[in-house]
């Protein structure tokens, strides 16, 4: 028998997204903590300790984003997603699954690329970290917004409210 189909996301998932949103865009802002940590490091200084609590709030939001995402993963799977709205056309549902999936990627790799350097020292780790998947997660979260505007305004579909109200 098909199963019926979801309208909108779930109470947990939604709630999630907007935590998560939240936690990630604190990261993105907030990092300097981390970069003067990793350049007193790289030069022998000893970190003052408020430098060090500093960085350790972005570590402990990272690791959150980091668990959420699994959690996340989880609902996903259970939980499902709606059917993307009759009036997105085929490119927009396409770009909708690549950018969806791009940042499922992100929950994972950029904590665990900050984890890479933060604990275990390596510099590659910290390379991606404040490189390219920084830069990926700022495109997507810029492309994911207008897309949703488009959503709201041209299109005239309900997927702000799925997100929201439900
Ligand atoms: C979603 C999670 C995260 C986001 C969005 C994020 C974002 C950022 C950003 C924007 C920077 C500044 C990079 C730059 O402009 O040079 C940064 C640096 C850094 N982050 Fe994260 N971060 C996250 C999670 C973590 C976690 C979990 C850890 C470690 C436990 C971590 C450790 C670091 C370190 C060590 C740096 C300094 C890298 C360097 O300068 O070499 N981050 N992070
Ligand atoms: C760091 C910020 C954000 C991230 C990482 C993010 C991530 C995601 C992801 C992965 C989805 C797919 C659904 C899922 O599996 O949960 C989604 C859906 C959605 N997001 Fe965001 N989001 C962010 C910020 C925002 C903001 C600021 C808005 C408001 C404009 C927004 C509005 C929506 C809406 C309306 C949907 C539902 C789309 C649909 O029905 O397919 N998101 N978001």
């Amino acid at each position: 028998m098909p199963s019926s189909p979801v309208l909108s996301y779930s109470i947990p998932q939604r709630l999630i997204h907007w935590l998560m949103a939240g936690l990630i865009l604190f990261n993105l802002l907030f990092a300097e903590a981390m970069e003067e940590l990793s350049e007193a490091v790289e030069e022998g200084q000893t970190p003052a300790p408020d430098m060090i609590a500093s960085a350790n709030i972005h570590a402990y939001v990272g690791i959150a984003v980091l668990c959420l995402g699994a959690i996340r993963v989880i609902l996903r799977l259970t939980h499902r997603a709606p059917e993307a709205p009759a009036e997105e056309p085929p490119l927009g549902r396409l770009a909708a699954k690549v950018a969806h999936l791009a940042f499922y990627a992100l929950f994972f790799v950029m904590p665990l690329s900050g984890i890479g350097k933060y604990y275990f020292g390596n510099d590659t780790a910290g390379f991606l970290h404040g490189g390219p998947l920084k830069l990926l997660m700022w495109v997507l979260i810029v492309v994911h917004i207008l897309a949703v505007l488009v959503h709201q305004f041209y299109w005239k579909t309900d997927v702000a409210m799925r997100m929201t109200r439900g």
